[in-house]
């Protein structure tokens, strides 16, 4: 996976169809979506429940892009290798779900998978001063985790905190949680290039009629563009 700051769009399958994941995430990437995005939750981390490690394999079945597992679980390292051998290409931990995030992001990388942090809208940026190293992928979180279709929590500030703590290394900024086209271009300009979306990417389309996912896709991806001067074709 080369590393680029190109604005990437990130659909959450946590707002497909819970009865037709396989063609859901088909659909989303004929559609144009760029990674595909899969929020694992434990009722514990997080007040909701979603699925383990066998969903996530039969995901892999149909994901031809990237497939970013967000672990909304804790504790996170019992649980690493499974999601690993599930077939995640990105395993993101947040940083608030145990005591030693520069043991679970190493335990990560021993996977050979690309490691990711997250970030509660109430956590600081320094969290992760000293594990920069060891990240491919800060996931700045602007909702309180755990739901779909939620309000954005304005978290401008520490994105562009974040984005001069990494300078020129190789970590991708990642924004989740009531990313629109109206906030897409917000963090775009403070520094973000994967954007996570759910029920701005699912809403008015279905497997049957899958047009206005990449009509979504596209008014995402272009109001972010247009805000960080990057290519708008
Ligand atoms: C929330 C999840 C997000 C969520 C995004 O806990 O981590 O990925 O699915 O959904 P929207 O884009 O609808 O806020
Ligand atoms: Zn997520």
């Amino acid at each position: 996976m080369r590393f680029s700051r190109d604005i990437k769009i990130a659909p959450s399958i946590l707002s497909a169809d819970f009865a037709d994941f396989g063609r859901e995430i088909q659909a989303i990437e004929a559609q144009g979506a760029d990674w595909v995005h899969v929020d694992v939750m434990d009722g514990h981390f997080v007040p909701n429940l979603t699925f383990g490690p066998p969903a996530v394999a039969a995901f892999r079945k149909h994901v031809k892009t990237v497939m970013d597992v967000h672990l909304m679980i804790a504790p996170v390292d019992p649980y690493i290798e499974a999601f690993a051998e599930a077939g995640a290409d990105i395993i993101t931990a947040h940083v608030e779900a145990g005591p030693h995030i520069h043991r679970t992001l190493q335990a990560i990388r021993a996977t050979g998978k690309k490691a990711g942090v997250a970030l509660n809208p109430g956590t600081p940026a320094e969290a992760i001063a000293h594990v920069l190293d060891l990240t491919d992928l800060v996931c700045v979180m602007t909702v309180n985790p755990g739901f779909g279709g939620q309000k954005f929590i304005d978290m401008r500030d520490k994105i562009r905190s974040l984005r001069a703590m990494i300078g020129d290394r190789p970590i991708h900024i990642e924004i989740d949680g009531g990313v629109t086209q109206e906030t897409a271009p917000l963090v775009a300009e403070a520094g973000a290039d994967v954007l996570v979306a759910g029920s701005a990417v699912f809403k008015g389309g279905s497997v049957a009629t899958p047009a206005p996912y990449g009509e979504n896709i596209r008014a995402i991806r272009l109001a972010a563009e247009a805000a960080c001067g990057a290519k708008v074709v």
